[in-house]
């Protein structure tokens, strides 16, 4: 077994609970065309704030996306308390720019987070270090103003170490006035250099005093996971790709790390109307199996509506997984990359719990009645469909069968039709 890099936070639970569910949500849902619309089309404070007067979500039932989360099969979530924008969904007493200030009058997060953990689920906190509206943010090549023609005079009056008191004390507020909180998700720096030019005028751990915030962070709630944004090279638990499925375990100095996918729905994070480039439900169980089979975790995400509501585009793919995960969540849960000797065959994954010591083959592929597991002979004993419990037989292939020598070969027999499920799992019980 991979032994992975210790981390501070409490990694155990969250290494075998495996799949969470990402929520952002803000109001960019009224745009509806990505929640970096303010960076992406330069909308000034004063035309952005028309999604600020009409944010009215009525139909805001955070038990139904609660329950949605769970019958998916999700075990924690992670909610965008403060986006890009500036704009927050709790009733921070450092700032107006708030969800209780808007038509719909209420804070936002509270019912969520007591929703959620109503039904089991921890409880994560994404906030973002960047802030494109807060008046001391130095402006810099990221934001939403970089064009602006008196960026220079602007910045003359902007107090970044202002910034930084409001945002460790959001952050403060944050984790001490909901509960035990298990994840802390910041987003993001982005300093010069590494693909960016030395000229680039970004930020950093500096105008974060992230060490600082690392600290206070620590001190509050010390099981805490903090992922790896901060830019700092010590300190966090876990790595954080998105938008892109890693080949392998991830490592940082040679060593395996925590580490968790986050991926969308379709292309952006915040609700994003016209978008058509929305994944399968097939796609979407294959990309959280693949994570598992390589010891990661899966946050996918969902961008709620401006109403309030997972639309039904969301809706029908947490309803399919949910269909899958209710017989196939043991291959997820408490599973892991499979140990060296066990290589996956062809169009499969394997993934494996070391506690029960089984393994469970996903095949993403059917193939005609035999499934050839090399190097596997004498170590299974019993083998089933998992989503019916059916024996699946077994057989070593004779010596004399063209390609068996040496390989050590144990073939499933496999009916000829595809189990009628997303993607079919045959539990292995090793002797
Ligand atoms: C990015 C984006 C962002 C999203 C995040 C999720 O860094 O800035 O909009 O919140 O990734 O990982």
């Amino acid at each position: 077994m991979l032994q992975t890099r210790p981390t501070q936070g409490d990694t155990s639970w969250f290494v075998r609970d495996r799949f969470g569910l990402f929520i952002h949500w803000g109001i960019y849902a009224l745009p509806a065309r990505h929640e970096w619309i303010k960076q992406r089309e330069q909308i000034p404070d004063e035309v952005y704030d028309v999604y600020f007067r009409h944010f009215d979500p009525d139909l805001y039932d955070p038990n139904a996306w609660a329950q949605a989360a769970a019958d998916a099969g999700m075990k924690y979530f992670v909610v965008t308390t403060k986006h890009h924008d500036g704009f927050c969904l709790w009733d921070s007493a450092l700032t107006d720019y708030k969800a209780p200030n808007t038509p719909y009058g209420k804070d936002v997060l509270r019912p969520m987070v007591d929703a959620f953990r109503a039904r089991g689920l921890r409880v994560g906190f994404y906030h973002s270090l960047i802030d494109w509206h807060h008046p001391e943010f130095v402006i810099d090549d990221l934001h939403s103003m970089r064009n602006h023609p008196d960026r220079a005079k602007l910045n003359e009056k902007r107090d970044q170490s202002k910034y930084v008191a409001y945002l460790h004390g959001q952050v403060r507020e944050l984790l001490t006035q909901f509960g035990q909180i298990d994840i802390m998700w910041f987003d993001f720096s982005y300093p010069a250099g590494g693909n960016r030019p030395e000229t680039w005028v970004g930020k950093g751990r500096d105008d974060w005093q992230s060490e600082k915030l690392l600290k206070m962070v620590r001190e509050l709630q010390p099981h805490i996971i903090l992922n790896d944004r901060l830019d700092l090279p010590e300190g966090w638990d876990m790595k954080t790709p998105e938008q892109y499925q890693p080949r392998e375990w991830l490592r940082v100095e040679g060593q395996p790390v925590v580490w968790e996918a986050c991926q969308t729905f379709s292309g952006s994070w915040g609700y994003h109307r016209d978008e058509a480039s929305w994944k399968s439900v097939d796609q979407l169980v294959q990309m959280l199996v693949d994570t598992v089979s390589k010891g990661g975790n899966l946050l996918l995400n969902v961008g709620p509506t401006g109403r309030g509501e997972f639309d039904e585009r969301a809706l029908s793919r947490l309803a399919g997984i949910g269909e899958w995960m209710k017989r196939h969540s043991r291959s997820i849960y408490g599973c892991t990359q499979a140990p060296d000797e066990f290589k996956a065959p062809q169009d499969c994954r394997l993934t494996y719990n070391p506690e029960k010591k089984r393994l469970y083959v996903h095949v993403f592929a059917w193939p005609f009645k035999h499934l050839h597991l090399d190097g596997f002979a004498g170590k299974v004993e019993y083998a089933q469909l998992l989503n019916d419990a059916s024996e699946v037989k077994m057989t070593v292939p004779p010596h004399q069968t063209p390609g068996a020598e040496g390989r050590n070969t144990l073939t499933l027999e496999l009916p000829v039709q595809k189990p009628n499920v997303t993607v079919p799992v045959i539990e292995l019980f090793l002797k």
